[in-house]
């Protein structure tokens, strides 16, 4: 997927504003050496260097990078890929927020940042958790299958898995999950009834490719309208996230 790193940072600020609970959780300690796992524009990995660590922020999106590198260019950023890196020198932590669900091979993700982490090293992170914008998929994949689209509505493209399949699978490579939460998070919208819309073209365009512009303008009108009942109040729009957070340690 190609990301367009100006629509995400102005319109999707959210993602990284959230995440600076996450940096809390995280809980820097001056010279640490800090991995930041899909940094996206690198604003948490900026966070994480203001609190004295010694940070690399990497991501799959080579569009990603470049906005980061010249937002922060004091900072080391890299393509790299989640589910297979390595790294010469060990870090302390390896944090991640909002990316790990997009990470198709989980497995290898899991082996790659233990293997990268000091001896009682921390990895901490949030994800989209098991139920995480459910309605929204729903909506999406109802109208897909109204217009015909059928094969499109069998896509599958995120991985939100629950508390206990995911600490189970973060035990099976060696981890020890300290601390794990799964809690709803009622996200903000930009743009009031436009908002479901942009948020599907930042993060959903896989479902609308090659769909003609007139299609698919009727198609999210009409996916805003089933969310409608369910997703605005007084005119601000939200989602229906909810988050899976743990810090799982290498022993
Ligand atoms: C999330 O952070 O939960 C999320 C973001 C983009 C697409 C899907 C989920």
């Amino acid at each position: 997927m190609n990301w367009n790193a100006d629509l995400y940072d102005q319109k999707h600020a959210f993602v990284y504003q959230f995440g600076e609970n996450v940096v809390e959780l995280l809980d820097v300690k001056p010279g640490e050496r800090i991995h930041d796992v899909g940094c996206g524009t690198g604003y948490l990995t900026q966070q994480i260097k203001n609190q004295g660590a010694d940070v690399i922020g990497t991501d799959y999106s080579p569009e990603m990078i470049a906005q980061a590198q010249k937002l922060f260019p004091e900072i080391k950023f890299a393509v790299a890929d989640a589910g297979d890196f390595h790294f010469d020198e060990p870090f302390d932590a390896v944090f991640s927020n909002a990316a790990l669900h997009w990470v198709k091979n989980q497995d290898g993700m899991m082996q790659s940042v233990y293997n990268s982490l000091k001896t009682g090293g921390r990895f901490v992170a949030e994800m989209g958790g098991k139920g995480n914008v459910q309605k929204l998929i729903a909506a999406t994949k109802a109208i897909l299958e109204k217009y015909g689209y059928h094969e499109r509505a069998t896509i599958s493209q995120w991985y939100f898995p629950s508390l206990g399949e995911y600490a189970s699978r973060l035990e099976s490579h060696g981890f020890r999950v300290v601390f794990a939460s799964h809690f709803d998070r009622k996200t903000p919208l930009q743009d009031g009834d436009q908002g479901v819309s942009k948020w599907i073209e930042m993060f959903g365009s896989v479902y609308f490719e090659g769909i003609p512009d007139n299609d698919k303008k009727h198609m999210l009108a009409e996916i805003t309208e089933i969310l409608r009942p369910d997703y605005e109040e007084n005119g601000q729009w939200y989602a229906d996230y909810k988050r899976l957070r743990f810090i799982a340690v290498r022993e």
